[in-house]
């Protein structure tokens, strides 16, 4: 064990833009949850906080797409991921959200501090502007193509696809999330951390946690090889914590840097007590999250907590992988998501059957795939009939031969003694388990004691036994009864509402985890509860049924996205026939009373010719001089609107019927280069 008097636990506080999925609650909520239930079992003072973050450009797109305000965006999903998380029984002290006073004030404050201390750097820079929204573009606003990676969808904040951190300029072809055009540089001035000038305090502090999960301490020391630079804490926005300056105009706090301060403004809001749980060094302060977020509370957040310097850091960041679905990424877009609410409403009563699927098959280690088959038959073949199937048969058998009450052991055999020493060692194995984070190895160990008792009982046949040797009787329905009750303490991190019910059929109160590897725990004449199944079996047709929905609910979000299907094949000799080469614009006007068409001048490495096109709803003519262009040159010229045109511009036309240009990646295409 270690030293820590008491532990404050958080879950990364999710966006409140849509409701919670299988995939976070596999990435940080369940895990946080066991652990923190354990430390409760075992008498600790714990704090577990949570909240929904409510600030940031997810909200404000999300409130664009649904053509109402970010206050109502977030009011709808505060209320409805509270009510999920109650629901699948994620047992937080809180769960506040960053809208509320106590929160704002916190977060100017702590902003307030690091800026009277000098801490912070103010700088103006060049960033992202929309010029027909009028509206600066800080990160998700952005995307473009991540420099590390390619990932063509990074966003100006992040790329989700390697989890490298950056700046909306480190973008290759940044576009407007806005409005999909190319944004313009302005100037603007905004307040940075200096993580530069505090790498070597971050560096300490991560080589000093070595026992730090290795794909966590893997992208830290990614990040601090490619050396921190400063990172804006403010941004030209309307929605979020206003930066507390006189002049500051149009600023709010960066989301990351209110958000994670949320943790603190819960806890204030929790207990007036807060403090202990936040600066006193005898607190062990632990981070629950995703992989995406582990540059902003391994680096990040810590490095604010350090210039502030009242508070203590993290002591560990048991980050998780992510969670895929049936063999794709979880899509909040595609609708390709188990959402939980929906999950709640289709099996009533099976919040434990989830839990016990999402923490068996964690993405602890490396990503992982969900599949309702196999949540069938972890139900099925674990749930049933190993865990439900052994509970029940002793239950019944008390019953039968004792009228449900705790029969005495009489004397043990050798197989009774194995029976014994296994409910003593594995508690042990489970604890050492939690405590570092490893889940899914604990809830196996939890399980191998069901499974103890499952092959106990049908090694030695009580029922059989009844007739001849009755005390034989007695002493392993006596054994298996003490099974029982162990189980209903060691699984209840895991599923505690299991392990409810399983205290109603033994009739017996709850006990803490100490109570873990008794082989006493009930007494001789204990009355039992009466019968009931702990689970039942799930048939083929409910999951098909979520299989079915999974399928067509996709494919209802993209009704008119469909791309072409392929044409009638050609041979090699047609393709050959057509003689396309690379070129570049020269000139371009629009034609007059012709509001799609452009005349265009160009420069073909064989001749300069005139083109009409038909993309004057695209490009504006002043924006494509110079631009390099694919085009079939032996086409047969046609006279369009009274001009010839000779040859025609190859355009990518997407999915929703815009028109891009075909360019050569590489400036040495040069023009007249034929494109084979
Ligand atoms: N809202 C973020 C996400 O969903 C997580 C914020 S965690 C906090 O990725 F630290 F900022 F609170
Ligand atoms: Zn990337």
């Amino acid at each position: 064990m270690n030293h820590f008097k008491r532990y404050t636990v958080t879950a990364a506080l999710p966006y409140a833009n849509g409701p919670v999925h299988i995939g976070h609650l596999a990435g940080c909520y369940l895990p946080a949850d066991i652990y923190v239930r354990y430390l409760r079992a075992r008498g600790r003072d714990v704090v577990f906080i949570c909240g929904s973050d409510e600030h940031g450009v997810p909200i404000t797109i999300k409130a664009q797409k649904e053509g109402i305000t970010p206050q109502q965006v977030v009011d709808k999903y505060h209320e409805q991921m509270k009510e999920t998380f109650e629901k699948i029984g994620i047992s937080f002290n809180i769960f506040s959200r960053t809208s509320s006073k106590t929160h704002h004030e916190t977060a100017s404050a702590f902003f307030l501090n690091l800026y009277n201390r000098g801490i912070f750097e103010e700088l103006e820079t060049d960033q992202y502007f929309d010029e027909k929204k009028g509206q600066f573009l800080a990160d998700r606003y952005i995307t473009g193509t991540c420099p590390n990676c390619g990932n063509t969808n990074a966003y100006g904040d992040q790329c989700e696809k390697c989890g490298s951190s950056l700046n909306p300029t480190d973008l290759i072809n940044p576009v407007s999330a806005l409005s999909g055009e190319k944004p313009v540089l302005r100037k603007t001035k905004n307040w940075f951390l200096p993580l530069d000038k505090l790498q070597p305090k971050i560096e300490e502090f991560i080589n000093g946690h070595p026992e730090w999960k290795p794909n966590v301490l893997g992208q830290c020391k990614s990040w601090l090889t490619q050396k921190l630079q400063p990172r804006a804490m403010t941004r030209d926005l309307d929605w979020g914590v206003k930066v507390p300056l006189k002049g500051a105009g149009n600023k709010v706090l960066y989301v990351w840097f209110d958000a994670p301060i949320g943790y603190i403004s819960a806890t204030k809001e929790l207990t007036p007590d807060w403090e202990k749980y936040w600066k006193d060094k005898e607190t062990r302060l632990i981070h629950f999250i995703g992989k995406d977020n582990i540059v902003f509370h391994c680096i990040i957040f810590p490095a604010m907590l350090m210039a502030h310097g009242e508070y203590i850091l993290p002591d560990n960041v048991p980050a998780n992988e992510f969670l895929n679905l049936e063999g794709q990424k979880i899509s909040t877009s595609r609708n390709w998501a188990v959402w939980l609410h929906e999950y709640l409403n289709d099996f009533p009563e099976k919040q434990d059957v989830m839990r016990y699927t999402l923490c068996a098959n964690a993405p602890e280690t490396k990503d992982n795939d969900f599949t309702w088959k196999d949540f069938q038959s972890r139900n099925n073949s674990e749930l049933v009939a190993i865990l439900g199937n052994f509970v029940h048969r002793t239950h019944v058998l008390v019953w039968k031969f004792f009228e449900g009450k705790v029969p005495a052991s009489v004397e043990y055999t050798k197989n009774d003694l194995a029976a014994l020493e296994e409910i003593k060692k594995i508690p042990q194995r489970i604890t050492e388990a939690i405590e570092t984070f490893h889940f899914r190895d604990a809830l196996t160990e939890a399980m191998n004691l069901a499974r103890t008792g499952n092959k106990y009982l049908t090694e030695n046949e009580p029922w059989k036994a009844n007739l001849n040797n009755p005390k034989r009787v007695q002493t392993v329905l006596n054994i298996s009864l003490q099974i029982c009750a162990n189980l209903s303490v060691v699984l209840k991190p895991f599923m505690p509402f299991t392990s409810e019910k399983l205290r109603t059929l033994l009739n017996i109160a709850e006990s803490g985890w100490d109570a873990a590897g008794n082989t006493q725990l009930l007494n001789e004449n204990h009355q039992l509860g009466k019968s009931f199944m702990l689970f039942e079996r799930i048939e083929d047709e409910p999951i098909q049924k979520q299989i079915d929905k999974l399928h067509n609910s996709m494919s209802v979000q993209m009704p008119n996205k469909a791309i072409p299907a392929v044409k009638t094949p050609v041979t090699f000799n047609e393709f050959g026939k057509m003689d396309i080469r690379i070129g570049a614009i020269l000139t371009a006007e629009r034609v007059a009373g012709a509001d799609k068409l452009l005349k265009l001048k160009v420069d073909t490495g064989i001749d300069i010719r005139t083109v009409v096109s038909g993309i004057a709803k695209y490009y504006a003519p002043e924006k494509i001089i110079g631009q390099r262009v694919c085009l079939l040159v032996n086409l047969e010229p046609r006279k369009i609107r009274g001009i010839e045109s000779h040859g025609m511009i190859l355009m990518a036309e997407n999915s929703d019927g815009k028109l891009i240009f075909v360019t050569p990646a590489e400036a040495d295409a040069e023009n007249g280069s034929s494109v084979k």
